[in-house]
């Protein structure tokens, strides 16, 4: 096996979504995007059938008006959260996500991963089959991104304004914005493992409840 996989794990286990420490003053070459869609591109894909394109933002006048329709809505969803208890890691994203909404006109390049069709009113399955051949692919780009030094968060907030975001960009309404990514070099290397469950505690076998870790 050629793999390093204590480098290959890091990669995987601390991979963040990045806000506060993006570097909003270095810009990101373009073919280096181009370079880290290429890979992601390369995520499975229902039936092997590709209908996914990416939209790289990279003009100030279109970043800050997504970043306008973004703050909309996330000010909605952040005035919904003031209400609910939460804990400390909770205020810590919710912290975050207010630096990013204040900020997102200011990221250097925003991506928006697209997929062609809708899929409203589907089967279960069909909506499995829909978003499993996108959304494989944007983690994929976050990974490539990251071992390049460069940080993103996944964002989906502006989708409350899809067809505002869709009419400014040219984005035609049968096709699907599946979530955004603002794209920044991160600052630091210190990047902590992210906290979950065990997979013992989250994993059944051969039957539902029976945890991996009764079972031991
Ligand atoms: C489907 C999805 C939607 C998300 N939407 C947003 C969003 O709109 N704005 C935001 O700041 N973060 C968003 N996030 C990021 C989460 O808040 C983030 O995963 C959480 O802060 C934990 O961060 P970590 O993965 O770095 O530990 C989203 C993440 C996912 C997977």
């Amino acid at each position: 096996m050629d793999f390093d996989l204590e480098q290959t794990d890091r990669l995987l286990l601390t991979t963040k979504q990045i806000r506060k420490r993006m570097d909003m003053s270095r810009p990101v070459p373009r073919e280096t995007i181009l370079e880290c869609i290429d890979i992601a591109s390369r995520a499975p894909m229902g039936s092997n059938v590709e209908r996914n394109k990416w939209l790289i933002v990279e003009d100030p006048d279109r970043k800050s008006q997504i970043a306008d329709l973004y703050r909309k809505n996330a000010e909605v969803y952040f005035a919904l959260g003031r209400t609910m208890e939460t804990d400390a890691r909770g205020e810590r994203v919710a912290n975050s996500a207010q630096y990013l909404s204040d900020n997102m006109h200011n990221v250097p390049t925003m991506v928006i991963p697209l997929r062609l069709d809708r899929v409203e009113n589907a089967s279960s399955g069909e909506q499995s089959g829909w978003y499993g051949s996108v959304l494989p692919g944007v983690w994929s780009l976050q990974l490539a991104l990251r071992s390049r030094g460069i940080g993103s968060c996944w964002t989906t907030l502006h989708l409350g304004s899809e067809a505002e975001v869709g009419e400014l960009l040219g984005i035609p309404d049968t096709v699907t914005q599946v979530c955004m990514l603002p794209i920044g070099y991160y600052t630091g290397e210190s990047f902590s493992v992210t906290a979950r469950r065990p997979a013992a505690e989250i994993t059944f076998i051969d039957r539902w409840g029976n945890t991996a870790s009764s079972l031991s």
